[in-house]
């Protein structure tokens, strides 16, 4: 041995989060306050790339995302119109969506001081962060999340990904944002679905981090289903910091460790999303992965059966599913084909199986093997409330 070196680098990422509402209304300077004194090189060429299922609830967006970025000329060049991309999972599906923005970024000679700008909900900024970070290996990025899920969990964190062979995130890079600026107003147009579907990552959150919060969430679950605007930004906005603490205080914001909390529910989501061809939305799924979890958690006796139930009770109150015909749904040998997503979970974290259970409400149970006798009784009795 001529030498032998123990190599260590601790890379700072640092990012604002911002709410804020009115973010493209003129006169409204939020974009130029938060960005602006973050671009050193100027003006700092930029793409943006538009969740098109925004275009018909907010026909004029595109020309007033053009007309605000290029009233900025000072410290930024809009390098072309604002760029259509299909919404929803669609786009993380299909890797010449994701291609398109490559060229697009590279077209247009975008270099890694240049902001690419993603508007739209979870799986646009999935998919254009996931590009962004490939080219000239990390260009950055700018999220402006538009949905509950986006909003209260996917857009603040530090994770791109696309759906590639059938899986879910089964290609994707660990890329911080440069910055992430939440327009509340955007959420009154979503749909019933798209509107509760953030409500399940918060409940996700608060069940293993904060008992408080689930409280709340489980008092206010009536005024979520009737889309009380005031609740569901107090929502938003605490799911929110709930995901940014974990990510900053975990000491693993780039999951290399054993179990991921935020991850709780998530084996059994990501199997049913493939499983419905993704007409499953992810915080749908989520929500029945959450009360399989629980009931198992409940008959292990790591939370009281009483505790799993005001739970389900709550979700199903704000309109979230707590049960699928997917669950029971067996391959030809007898197996439950949803198990198959404990070993799919297992390839994509890495090692050995961990799951995350809570222990007792607001607490977090590492668990490296399955029962799957009680797993199958859980799933059988996902959707019953024992009182
Ligand atoms: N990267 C992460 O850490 C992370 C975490 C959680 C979830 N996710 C991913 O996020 C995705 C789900 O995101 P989502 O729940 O935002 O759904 P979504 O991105 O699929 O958007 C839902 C639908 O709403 C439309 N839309 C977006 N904003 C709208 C608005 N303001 N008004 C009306 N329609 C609007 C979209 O076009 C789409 O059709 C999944 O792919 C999931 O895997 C990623
Ligand atoms: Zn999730």
């Amino acid at each position: 041995m001529e030498a032998n070196y123990l190599q260590k680098i601790s890379p700072r990422f640092e990012y604002p989060v911002v709410f804020t509402r009115g973010l493209f209304a003129p006169g409204d300077d939020t974009l130029r306050a938060v960005l602006e004194p973050r671009v050193e090189q100027r003006p700092a060429p930029a793409l943006v790339f538009v969740d098109d299922g925004l275009l018909s609830h907010y026909p004029s967006l595109m020309k007033e995302i053009a007309c605000k970025l290029r009233a900025e000329s000072r410290w930024l060049r809009l390098a072309a119109d604002p760029i259509p991309v299909p919404g929803g999972e669609r786009i993380k599906n299909d890797y010449r969506l994701i291609m398109s923005v490559v060229d697009a970024c590279l077209e247009y000679r975008l270099c890694r001081r240049s902001l690419v700008f993603a508007v739209g909900g979870g799986a646009v900024l999935d998919a254009v962060g996931f590009a962004a970070s490939i080219v000239h290996r990390g260009l950055r990025i700018v999220r402006l999340p538009t949905t509950t899920l986006s909003q209260g969990d996917s857009g603040v964190g530090v994770k791109t990904g696309m759906n590639l062979h059938g899986g879910k995130n089964t290609i994707g890079t660990f890329w911080p944002p440069f910055a992430v600026i939440n327009d509340l107003e955007f959420l009154t147009t979503l749909s019933a679905e798209h509107w509760i579907s953030g409500v399940a990552e918060a409940f996700k959150v608060a069940v293993i981090r904060d008992s408080a919060f689930l409280d709340f969430l489980c008092e206010r679950a009536p005024d979520l289903r009737a889309r009380n605007e005031a609740v569901m930004h107090q929502v938003v906005m605490r799911s929110a910091r709930l995901h940014l603490e974990h990510i900053r205080l975990s000491g693993d914001p780039f999951e290399m460790g054993d179990g991921r909390p935020l991850d709780f529910g998530h084996w059994l989501a990501h199997k049913l999303e493939s499983m419905s061809g993704f007409r499953m939305t992810h915080g749908h799924a989520v929500s029945v992965g959450l009360v399989v979890d629980l009931t198992y958690a409940a008959l292990q006796g790591w939370i009281t059966m009483s505790e799993r139930d005001r739970v389900v009770r709550a979700l199903s109150q704000c309109g979230l599913p707590v049960s699928s015909p997917l669950l029971l749904e067996r391959h030809g040998d007898g197996r439950l084909r949803v198990l198959d997503g404990l070993a799919e979970f297992r390839e994509h974290v890495g090692g050995r199986l961990v799951l995350i259970y809570p222990d007792g409400i607001g607490r977090i149970r590492l668990v490296y093997e399955v029962d799957e006798d009680l797993l199958e009784q859980s799933l059988r009795g996902q959707a019953l409330i024992s009182d």
